[in-house]
Protein backbone atom coordinates (compact mmCIF):
# COMPACT_ATOMS: atom_id res chain seq x y z
CA UNK A 1 0.00 0.00 0.00
CA UNK A 2 1.49 3.51 -1.06
CA UNK A 3 -0.51 6.22 0.38
CA UNK A 4 -0.44 9.91 -1.10
CA UNK A 5 -0.12 8.19 -4.63
CA UNK A 6 -1.79 10.46 -6.33
CA UNK A 7 1.78 12.19 -7.10
CA UNK A 8 6.01 13.15 -6.10
CA UNK A 9 7.37 10.51 -4.05
CA UNK A 10 4.46 8.40 -3.61
CA UNK A 11 3.97 8.14 -7.56
CA UNK A 12 7.64 7.39 -7.65
CA UNK A 13 7.36 4.55 -4.85
CA UNK A 14 3.74 3.41 -6.86
CA UNK A 15 5.94 3.02 -10.12
CA UNK A 16 8.82 1.19 -8.78
CA UNK A 17 7.22 -1.00 -6.83
CA UNK A 18 5.16 -1.90 -9.82
CA UNK A 19 8.13 -2.37 -12.07
CA UNK A 20 8.97 -4.88 -9.26
CA UNK A 21 5.98 -7.42 -9.97
CA UNK A 22 4.17 -5.95 -6.52
CA UNK A 23 0.28 -5.85 -6.90
CA UNK A 24 -0.57 -2.56 -4.86
CA UNK A 25 -3.57 -0.38 -3.23
CA UNK A 26 -2.87 2.55 -4.01
CA UNK A 27 -4.81 5.95 -1.51
CA UNK A 28 -5.25 9.24 -2.20
CA UNK A 29 -7.73 11.80 -2.84
CA UNK A 30 -7.61 12.38 -6.20
CA UNK A 31 -9.03 9.53 -8.02
CA UNK A 32 -8.61 10.27 -11.79
CA UNK A 33 -4.61 10.50 -11.10
CA UNK A 34 -4.97 7.00 -9.49
CA UNK A 35 -6.99 5.50 -11.94
CA UNK A 36 -4.26 6.68 -14.58
CA UNK A 37 -1.59 5.15 -12.30
CA UNK A 38 -2.62 1.89 -12.31
CA UNK A 39 -3.43 1.64 -16.03
CA UNK A 40 -0.24 2.40 -16.40
CA UNK A 41 0.76 -0.41 -14.22
CA UNK A 42 -1.41 -2.91 -16.07
CA UNK A 43 0.13 -2.46 -19.50
CA UNK A 44 3.57 -2.12 -18.57
CA UNK A 45 3.99 -4.78 -15.93
CA UNK A 46 0.42 -6.83 -15.62
CA UNK A 47 0.51 -5.39 -12.20
CA UNK A 48 -2.86 -4.93 -10.53
CA UNK A 49 -3.53 -1.91 -8.20
CA UNK A 50 -6.41 -0.92 -6.31
CA UNK A 51 -7.77 1.92 -5.65
CA UNK A 52 -9.01 3.80 -2.38
CA UNK A 53 -9.97 7.17 -2.53
CA UNK A 54 -9.59 8.73 0.58
CA UNK A 55 -8.43 12.05 2.63
CA UNK A 56 -6.74 10.65 5.28
CA UNK A 57 -7.31 13.64 7.61
CA UNK A 58 -10.65 12.15 7.74
CA UNK A 59 -11.64 10.09 10.82
CA UNK A 60 -14.01 8.09 9.05
CA UNK A 61 -12.22 7.63 5.58
CA UNK A 62 -8.90 6.81 7.34
CA UNK A 63 -10.87 4.37 9.17
CA UNK A 64 -11.84 2.63 5.56
CA UNK A 65 -7.98 2.70 4.89
CA UNK A 66 -7.13 0.94 7.97
CA UNK A 67 -9.75 -1.41 8.01
CA UNK A 68 -8.49 -2.25 4.31
CA UNK A 69 -5.01 -2.72 5.85
CA UNK A 70 -6.09 -5.30 8.56
CA UNK A 71 -8.24 -7.58 6.08
CA UNK A 72 -4.81 -7.76 4.00
CA UNK A 73 -3.65 -11.13 4.70
CA UNK A 74 -0.64 -10.27 2.57
CA UNK A 75 0.26 -7.11 2.92
CA UNK A 76 4.60 -7.00 2.21
CA UNK A 77 5.04 -3.14 2.89
CA UNK A 78 3.25 -0.07 4.01
CA UNK A 79 4.57 3.18 2.22
CA UNK A 80 3.21 5.99 4.63
CA UNK A 81 3.83 9.06 2.67
CA UNK A 82 0.86 11.39 2.30
CA UNK A 83 1.42 14.39 3.37
CA UNK A 84 2.05 18.65 2.81
CA UNK A 85 3.04 21.25 3.92
CA UNK A 86 2.56 24.49 5.79
CA UNK A 87 4.53 27.62 5.82
CA UNK A 88 4.47 31.43 7.66
CA UNK A 89 4.98 31.74 11.65
CA UNK A 90 1.95 29.49 13.23
CA UNK A 91 0.05 31.88 15.03
CA UNK A 92 -0.47 33.79 11.43
CA UNK A 93 -1.05 30.20 9.93
CA UNK A 94 -4.58 29.00 9.69
CA UNK A 95 -5.51 26.42 12.47
CA UNK A 96 -7.81 24.35 10.39
CA UNK A 97 -5.15 23.69 8.15
CA UNK A 98 -2.64 22.65 11.20
CA UNK A 99 -5.08 20.55 12.58
CA UNK A 100 -5.45 18.68 8.76
CA UNK A 101 -2.02 18.67 8.89
CA UNK A 102 -1.54 17.07 12.49
CA UNK A 103 -4.15 14.68 11.79
CA UNK A 104 -2.45 13.70 8.67
CA UNK A 105 1.03 13.50 9.41
CA UNK A 106 0.03 11.78 13.00
CA UNK A 107 -2.37 10.44 13.67
CA UNK A 108 -2.84 8.38 10.54
CA UNK A 109 0.25 7.54 10.56
CA UNK A 110 -0.15 6.08 13.88
CA UNK A 111 -3.39 4.20 13.02
CA UNK A 112 -2.29 3.13 9.59
CA UNK A 113 1.16 1.73 11.37
CA UNK A 114 -0.46 0.12 13.99
CA UNK A 115 -3.29 -1.67 11.50
CA UNK A 116 0.17 -3.21 9.64
CA UNK A 117 1.93 -3.91 12.80
CA UNK A 118 -0.64 -6.00 14.27
CA UNK A 119 -0.57 -8.07 11.12
CA UNK A 120 2.85 -8.29 10.02
CA UNK A 121 4.11 -8.89 13.77
CA UNK A 122 1.90 -11.97 13.92
CA UNK A 123 3.36 -13.28 10.44
CA UNK A 124 6.51 -12.35 11.02
CA UNK A 125 7.27 -10.25 7.99
CA UNK A 126 7.02 -7.07 6.37
CA UNK A 127 8.08 -3.91 6.11
CA UNK A 128 6.79 -0.34 6.99
CA UNK A 129 8.43 3.38 5.27
CA UNK A 130 7.42 6.30 6.77
CA UNK A 131 7.98 8.85 4.76
CA UNK A 132 9.58 11.57 7.02
CA UNK A 133 12.16 14.53 6.02
CA UNK A 134 15.60 16.20 6.76
CA UNK A 135 13.27 19.16 8.36
CA UNK A 136 12.49 16.29 11.43
CA UNK A 137 16.17 16.76 12.25
CA UNK A 138 15.82 20.24 13.02
CA UNK A 139 13.36 22.83 14.79
CA UNK A 140 12.19 24.82 11.85
CA UNK A 141 10.76 28.52 12.26
CA UNK A 142 8.42 29.46 9.40
CA UNK A 143 7.46 25.59 8.78
CA UNK A 144 7.75 24.79 12.60
CA UNK A 145 4.66 22.11 12.93
CA UNK A 146 5.36 20.34 9.80
CA UNK A 147 9.38 19.88 11.26
CA UNK A 148 7.78 18.96 14.22
CA UNK A 149 5.48 16.54 12.85
CA UNK A 150 8.32 15.11 11.11
CA UNK A 151 10.15 14.90 14.29
CA UNK A 152 7.83 12.70 16.05
CA UNK A 153 7.66 10.42 12.86
CA UNK A 154 11.73 9.69 13.15
CA UNK A 155 11.07 9.57 16.79
CA UNK A 156 7.98 7.29 16.62
CA UNK A 157 9.54 4.99 14.45
CA UNK A 158 13.12 4.47 16.01
CA UNK A 159 10.86 3.02 19.20
CA UNK A 160 8.93 0.80 17.37
CA UNK A 161 12.03 -0.22 15.81
CA UNK A 162 13.14 -1.03 19.63
CA UNK A 163 10.49 -2.86 20.29
CA UNK A 164 10.13 -5.07 17.41
CA UNK A 165 14.43 -5.57 17.96
CA UNK A 166 13.56 -6.57 21.30
CA UNK A 167 10.85 -9.04 20.26
CA UNK A 168 13.62 -10.60 17.83
CA UNK A 169 10.76 -9.40 14.77
CA UNK A 170 12.25 -9.55 11.27
CA UNK A 171 9.66 -6.64 10.49
CA UNK A 172 11.81 -3.68 8.99
CA UNK A 173 10.77 -0.01 9.65
CA UNK A 174 12.69 3.02 7.49
CA UNK A 175 12.58 6.63 8.45
CA UNK A 176 12.90 8.13 4.96
CA UNK A 177 14.13 11.21 5.44
CA UNK A 178 14.64 13.09 2.46
CA UNK A 179 15.66 17.10 1.40
CA UNK A 180 14.44 18.86 -1.51
CA UNK A 181 12.90 17.03 -3.63
CA UNK A 182 11.26 18.04 -7.24
CA UNK A 183 7.42 17.24 -6.46
CA UNK A 184 3.93 19.63 -6.54
CA UNK A 185 4.84 19.56 -2.58
CA UNK A 186 6.11 22.91 -2.77
CA UNK A 187 3.24 24.46 -4.84
CA UNK A 188 0.93 22.95 -2.38
CA UNK A 189 2.81 24.61 0.27
CA UNK A 190 3.05 28.25 -1.35
CA UNK A 191 7.07 27.86 -1.73
CA UNK A 192 8.91 29.34 -4.40
CA UNK A 193 11.32 26.94 -5.81
CA UNK A 194 13.66 29.51 -7.75
CA UNK A 195 14.73 30.42 -3.73
CA UNK A 196 16.21 27.05 -3.30
CA UNK A 197 19.73 26.19 -4.82
CA UNK A 198 19.67 24.19 -8.23
CA UNK A 199 22.02 21.97 -6.28
CA UNK A 200 19.94 20.71 -3.39
CA UNK A 201 17.36 19.15 -5.58
CA UNK A 202 16.59 16.01 -5.80
CA UNK A 203 14.33 13.62 -8.13
CA UNK A 204 11.70 11.64 -6.44
CA UNK A 205 13.22 8.67 -8.56
CA UNK A 206 16.27 9.37 -6.84
CA UNK A 207 14.94 9.31 -3.31
CA UNK A 208 12.64 6.32 -3.80
CA UNK A 209 15.65 4.54 -4.99
CA UNK A 210 17.70 5.28 -2.09
CA UNK A 211 14.70 4.36 0.11
CA UNK A 212 14.68 0.96 -1.66
CA UNK A 213 18.34 -0.06 -1.63
CA UNK A 214 18.19 1.38 1.76
CA UNK A 215 15.05 -1.29 2.91
CA UNK A 216 17.22 -4.00 1.56
CA UNK A 217 20.09 -3.18 3.65
CA UNK A 218 18.06 -2.73 6.87
CA UNK A 219 18.42 0.71 7.31
CA UNK A 220 16.29 2.26 10.07
CA UNK A 221 16.88 6.09 8.96
CA UNK A 222 17.91 6.87 5.17
CA UNK A 223 18.91 10.32 4.01
CA UNK A 224 19.04 10.17 0.47
CA UNK A 225 22.12 12.50 -1.01
CA UNK A 226 25.54 12.93 0.18
CA UNK A 227 24.81 16.65 0.82
CA UNK A 228 21.61 16.16 3.53
CA UNK A 229 23.70 13.37 4.74
CA UNK A 230 26.17 15.85 5.59
CA UNK A 231 24.20 18.45 6.80
CA UNK A 232 22.47 16.07 8.60
CA UNK A 233 25.87 14.86 11.09
CA UNK A 234 26.84 18.34 11.16
CA UNK A 235 23.84 19.45 12.66
CA UNK A 236 23.87 16.76 14.97
CA UNK A 237 27.51 18.19 16.01
CA UNK A 238 26.88 21.65 16.53
CA UNK A 239 26.07 22.81 19.48
CA UNK A 240 22.68 23.86 20.57
CA UNK A 241 22.99 27.45 20.88
CA UNK A 242 25.04 27.75 17.32
CA UNK A 243 21.96 25.71 15.96
CA UNK A 244 19.16 27.95 17.50
CA UNK A 245 20.92 30.94 16.32
CA UNK A 246 21.53 29.47 12.60
CA UNK A 247 17.81 28.32 13.05
CA UNK A 248 16.69 32.32 14.01
CA UNK A 249 19.17 33.89 10.87
CA UNK A 250 17.28 31.49 8.44
CA UNK A 251 14.08 32.41 9.50
CA UNK A 252 14.52 36.26 9.18
CA UNK A 253 16.00 35.63 5.76
CA UNK A 254 13.36 33.85 4.34
CA UNK A 255 10.75 36.22 6.51
CA UNK A 256 12.45 38.67 4.30
CA UNK A 257 12.93 37.15 0.87
CA UNK A 258 8.86 36.13 1.27
CA UNK A 259 7.72 39.78 1.96
CA UNK A 260 10.13 41.54 -0.49
CA UNK A 261 8.11 39.06 -3.40
N1 LIG B 1 9.05 17.32 -1.77
C1 LIG B 1 9.92 17.52 -0.79
O1 LIG B 1 10.82 18.38 -0.89
C2 LIG B 1 9.85 16.68 0.45
C3 LIG B 1 10.96 16.67 1.32
C4 LIG B 1 10.91 15.89 2.46
C5 LIG B 1 9.79 15.14 2.76
N2 LIG B 1 8.71 15.17 1.91
C6 LIG B 1 7.54 14.36 2.28
O2 LIG B 1 7.23 13.49 1.21
C7 LIG B 1 5.86 13.12 1.30
C8 LIG B 1 5.25 13.20 -0.09
O3 LIG B 1 5.31 14.55 -0.53
P1 LIG B 1 5.60 14.94 -2.04
O4 LIG B 1 6.84 15.75 -2.04
O5 LIG B 1 5.52 13.77 -2.93
O6 LIG B 1 4.39 15.96 -2.29
P2 LIG B 1 3.20 15.96 -3.37
O7 LIG B 1 3.75 15.81 -4.74
O8 LIG B 1 2.40 17.18 -3.05
O9 LIG B 1 2.36 14.65 -3.00
C9 LIG B 1 1.63 14.58 -1.78
C10 LIG B 1 0.75 13.35 -1.82
O10 LIG B 1 0.03 13.28 -0.57
C11 LIG B 1 -1.34 13.12 -0.84
N3 LIG B 1 -2.16 13.73 0.21
C12 LIG B 1 -2.07 14.99 0.71
N4 LIG B 1 -3.02 15.20 1.62
C13 LIG B 1 -3.72 14.03 1.72
C14 LIG B 1 -4.84 13.62 2.48
N5 LIG B 1 -5.45 14.45 3.35
N6 LIG B 1 -5.31 12.36 2.33
C15 LIG B 1 -4.72 11.51 1.45
N7 LIG B 1 -3.67 11.85 0.69
C16 LIG B 1 -3.17 13.10 0.82
C17 LIG B 1 -1.56 13.82 -2.19
O11 LIG B 1 -2.68 13.25 -2.85
P3 LIG B 1 -4.11 13.94 -3.08
O12 LIG B 1 -3.89 15.42 -3.16
O13 LIG B 1 -4.61 13.31 -4.35
O14 LIG B 1 -4.90 13.51 -1.88
C18 LIG B 1 -0.29 13.43 -2.93
O15 LIG B 1 -0.44 12.16 -3.50
C19 LIG B 1 5.23 14.04 2.33
O16 LIG B 1 5.05 13.35 3.54
C20 LIG B 1 6.27 15.15 2.50
O17 LIG B 1 6.22 15.73 3.78
C21 LIG B 1 8.71 15.91 0.77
Amino acid sequence: MVTGASAGIGAAFARALAARGYNLILVARRRARLEALAGEFDSRHGTEAEILEADLADAAQLARVEARIREAPDLDLLVNNAGFGITGRFWETDVAEQDRLHRLHVLASMRLVHAALAGMTVRGRGAIIGVSSVAGFVQSPGSTTYAASKCWMNSFFEGLDLELKSIGSPVRLQALCPGFTYTEFHDVAGIDRKRISAKLWMSAEDVVAASLEGLARGRLFVIPGWRYRLLVRVLQFLPASWRRAGAIAYARRTRRDRTRT
